[in-house]
């Protein structure tokens, strides 16, 4: 079995939203190989609006785009991308995003897949911000079967 069909598997009934890419990371790609109904309920649409596309469909007009040319440096190093980024919904709501974007590799190094484990976050009002991380707090949590996985890998701080 490989990474991406354990993936796939583990995914399924999962309440955060993951998604699976190629390793083509210039445009058109990278492509959507997979995503589970969590990501679809995150992003507002179907899956079949989803798989074959690229993850710029959640892209507007108040994406940064330093954030993004930190994200494709991450992606082109070979290297874990864990961010904030503004994306937008199906219906062109905006919402901030916690992604947590990583590299599969082959066994002789080789980058198969970038899987991204991404969540909804809302900014706590009134609070004063200690971090950038502590600026946010998670709008939905988690607590399937994947969360202590997800914990072991390092995955959001608080799944
Ligand atoms: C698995 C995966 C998930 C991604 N999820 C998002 C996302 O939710 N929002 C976003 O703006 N970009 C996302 N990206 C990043 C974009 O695909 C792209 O790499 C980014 O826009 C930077 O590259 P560019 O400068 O060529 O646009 C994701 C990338 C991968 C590989």
């Amino acid at each position: 079995m490989t990474a991406f069909e354990l993936i796939c598997a583990l995914a399924q009934g999962a309440t955060v939203g993951i998604v699976v890419s190629d390793p083509m990371i210039e445009p058109p790609g990278p492509t959507i190989l997979y995503a589970n109904a969590a990501f679809g309920r995150l992003v507002d649409r179907e899956l079949d609006e989803i798989i074959g596309h690229s993850p710029r469909f959640m892209q507007g007009r108040e994406t940064r785009r330093e954030t993004l040319d930190a994200f494709h440096r991450a992606l082109a190093a070979g290297e874990r991308f864990h961010g904030y980024v503004t994306n937008y919904r199906g219906d062109a709501t905006k919402y901030r995003a916690e992604v947590d974007c990583r590299p599969l590799r082959a066994a002789d190094g080789r980058i198969e897949n970038f899987v991204a484990f991404e969540r909804e976050v809302i900014r706590r009002i009134g609070r004063p911000s200690v971090g950038a991380a502590g600026r946010y707090e998670p709008a939905v949590v988690s607590n399937d079967l994947l969360t202590g996985a997800l914990r072991g890998l390092a995955i959001f701080e608080h799944v």
